[in-house]
């Protein structure tokens, strides 16, 4: 793999796998807004910025022509379709047999399997209809986003993060197929791991149509029940 493509590339998640990337040697093309552009000064002359909102459909055929890979930072924002639409234009006109790889939260269930905590439902309702309300976010739009990816025939991996936090590398996060196994009990990841596991995906055919629920692999659950439960990615 050679060419890849980081749509939502300014964000603190973007970021991190703008660097992670470039540290693998890969040519990276990067979408943000324009607003945004100026926040990917760090990396300037060394990777390509295509400036534009990432539901342009004309943006992101143009961004994505040629890349082996696409990461793909899907976000709820605003009320215009933004996650379905870049996941539909991502999905259109990426490269045949490129690996795509979305992020979104544990909210995200692939199989109606999920089993999430009172609390995390009542905080999920609680936000999902303030943002509504004030047209600040979409998570439906999020939710549509994935039906749609979880349908298509393209090499997808859909990474389902837990709470996250800022801090240095601990290394791999942990994974599971369905939020309720214990392992992933602690609910909690380094932004900065979350980038590396999206990066790391890109290189693993074993992630190919799974949509793992992460956590740290320091995280006491992870730590405790680190056993068979746990599928480790085979690189
Ligand atoms: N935050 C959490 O606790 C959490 C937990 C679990 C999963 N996640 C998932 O992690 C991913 C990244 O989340 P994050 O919190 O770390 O966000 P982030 O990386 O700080 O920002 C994500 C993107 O949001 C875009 N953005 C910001 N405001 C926008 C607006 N008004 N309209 C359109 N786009 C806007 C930015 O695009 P530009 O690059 O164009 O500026 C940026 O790339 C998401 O897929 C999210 O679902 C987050």
């Amino acid at each position: 793999m050679k060419k890849i493509c980081i749509i939502g590339a300014a964000g603190k998640l973007g970021k991190y796998m703008v660097q992670q990337t470039l540290d693998r040697g890969y040519d990276v093309i990067a979408v943000c807004r324009k607003q945004s552009v100026t926040k990917l000064d760090d990396f300037k002359n060394r990777i390509t910025i295509i400036p534009g909102t990432t539901n342009d459909r004309e943006v992101i055929k143009r961004a994505v022509s040629g890349c082996d890979g696409v990461l793909t930072v899907l976000v709820p924002w605003g009320v215009q379709q933004y996650s379905s639409g870049t996941a539909q234009a991502v999905l259109d006109f990426s490269e045949p047999n490129a690996r795509l790889i979305f992020s979104c939260g544990w909210h995200i269930s692939r199989d109606g399997k999920d089993i999430y905590s009172w609390k995390f439902k009542i905080l999920l309702k609680i936000f999902g209809s303030l943002a509504r309300l004030t047209h600040f976010a979409e998570l439906n739009d999020q939710v549509e986003a994935c039906k749609r990816i979880f349908k298509s025939k393209t090499n997808w991996t859909v990474v389902r993060g837990s709470d996250l936090e800022e801090g240095i590398s601990q290394g791999l996060p942990v994974w599971s197929r369905h939020v309720g196994d214990p392992i992933l009990e602690s609910n909690l990841t380094r932004r900065i791991d979350f980038a590396l596991f999206m990066v790391e995906a890109l290189e693993s055919h074993d992630l190919i149509h799974e949509a793992p629920a992460i956590v740290g692999c320091q995280s006491q659950s992870a730590l405790t029940y680190a056993t068979t439960k746990s599928k480790p990615m085979e690189l």
